[in-house]
């Protein structure tokens, strides 16, 4: 039923979007889209009633953002890395089609298909302004004939039919499901589909699966985690893991990295990175972090990864290879005295507290600026910095260094702006890299 209702309202929005669009209004940042409820009570006094927020279709709002300006000499890269992309998406009618085409085709191990939708998705979001005809994509790259083809359906019918099947597929549907559970990923959730699970009830009612114990968290914690993470959820986080963290190495320095550090208003977890000003002081001072957590009654799970860092074996040449230093995936409780402001709360079977995932990593101190620039993502571009590093520039990136094939030597940085400088790139702002 809410699905149905769900897809009445982004049909109505988009075939709304498409008909404004085709009005060659001038100025549609001038236009508010109501609800009939406004129609009706206007009627009702008599008179046009004043535009309170609850008449206007919020979702319709971005639609009327001003078209891009003409493409007159108009550069844009092809590297998510040497473009600016804040969180102001202009294209979300399009962006949230083809990050549903990335998903399916992860999900089938369509890796070319699925590359060209993540940088097609990943180039949109960074435009200055609405994509409103084909002609508006002159100059802008990465866009092969598939995905124009996308674009051209939506904006003709305000939907893709590609997106529209994909969204009513049984499997799409069960995977889907079946990986918003913390610990189980595509290869788990495709065995689950195949032995005729639909519903998690499938899952835990079945004898003969056993489930890790990442999953079991994942499972008893999932009416929690599923939930996105505030920021300020993540800032009353980052102050418990300050303290913590400082009771044990009072100069020990903690940043807030990923989502959070790009000035995303909303996460899945919370990443830190921890680290020490002097190198050989961050060792073991992960595993007594999570002594403590585990003492004041806040962890409720980990995953401990040791370190396998050893400088002699890189440059790492293998380009999304997990990195190497210790690590820790957590669920830990957050209590809601901690966070400031009003807590909102549905009903569940615990008061006071939600649980929360949080990602620690703790590199040696001559690695930070490089681990905070990988940990910082957006995952598409570090996957863009690094292919430009070496396509571009014969250099190999990861988490630990930068490594120069011409010179055959490791480019030290103290700072993210060092690693720029060092590519050769203007430096781009955290707030920017969400692409
Ligand atoms: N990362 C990494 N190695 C890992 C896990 C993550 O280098 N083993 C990096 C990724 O590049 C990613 C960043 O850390 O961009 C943060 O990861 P994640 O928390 O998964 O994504 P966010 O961008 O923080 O998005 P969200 O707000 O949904 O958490
Ligand atoms: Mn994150
Ligand atoms: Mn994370």
């Amino acid at each position: 039923m809410r699905s149905h209702t769900w897809w009445r309202r982004k049909t109505l929005q988009t075939s709304c979007g498409a008909w404004l669009r085709g009005r060659a209004l001038r100025d549609l940042t001038n236009l508010l889209v109501l609800d009939i409820t406004w129609f009706t009570e206007s009627m009702g006094t008599g008179r046009p009633v004043t535009v309170e927020t609850r008449h206007c279709i919020q979702e319709m709002q971005p639609l009327l953002k001003p078209c891009l300006p003409a493409p007159r000499r108009r550069t844009v890269s092809q590297y998510a890395c040497q473009r600016r992309t804040t969180m102001e998406n202009h294209n979300k009618i399009f962006t949230e089609a083809f990050d549903i085409l990335v998903e399916n085709a992860e999900f089938c191990e369509n890796e070319g298909p699925c590359l060209a939708f993540m940088r097609a998705t990943s180039v949109l979001k960074s435009l200055p302004g609405a994509v409103c005809h084909l002609a508006d994509l002159q100059g802008v790259p990465c866009l092969g004939d598939q995905t124009r083809a996308v674009i051209e359906e939506i904006l003709d019918s305000g939907v893709s039919s590609k997106v529209k099947d994909i969204l009513s597929n049984d499997r799409y549907r069960t995977l889907k499901l079946f990986t918003s559970v913390f610990g189980v990923g595509p290869k788990t959730a495709e065995k689950w589909y195949r032995k005729g699970f639909h519903t998690f009830e499938d899952i835990l009612a079945d004898q003969s699966i056993h489930l890790n114990k990442m999953q079991k968290a994942g499972f008893l914690y999932y009416d929690d985690i599923s939930k996105s993470v505030s920021k300020v959820e993540a800032e009353a986080v980052g102050r418990m893991v300050m303290d913590i963290v400082r009771s044990i190495v009072p100069n020990a320095i903690v940043v807030l990295t990923g989502g959070f550090r790009r000035e995303k208003e909303f996460g899945h977890d919370v990443d830190f990175l921890i680290t020490t000003p002097e190198t050989g002081k961050e060792e073991g001072l992960l595993s007594r972090v999570m002594d403590k957590l585990k003492y004041q009654d806040i962890l409720l799970f980990s995953d401990y990864q040791e370190s396998t860092y050893d400088q002699s074996k890189l440059p790492n040449h293998r380009f999304e290879a997990m990195d190497h230093f210790q690590k820790c995936f957590l669920i830990v409780r957050l209590r809601d005295e901690l966070v400031r402001g009003e807590v909102q709360r549905d009903v569940g079977d615990h008061w006071g507290w939600r649980a929360v995932r949080v990602d620690l990593v703790v590199p040696p101190f001559d690695c930070y600026a490089f681990a905070l620039l990988g940990w910082t993502g957006s995952r598409q571009y570090e996957r863009d910095l690094r292919r430009f590093a070496r396509r571009e520039r014969n250099m190999l990136l990861d988490n630990h260094g930068l490594y120069d094939k011409t010179k055959k030597l490791f480019l030290a940085a103290e700072t993210e702006e060092d690693i720029f400088a060092h590519l050769g790139l203007e430096f781009i702002e955290p707030r920017q890299r969400n692409a």
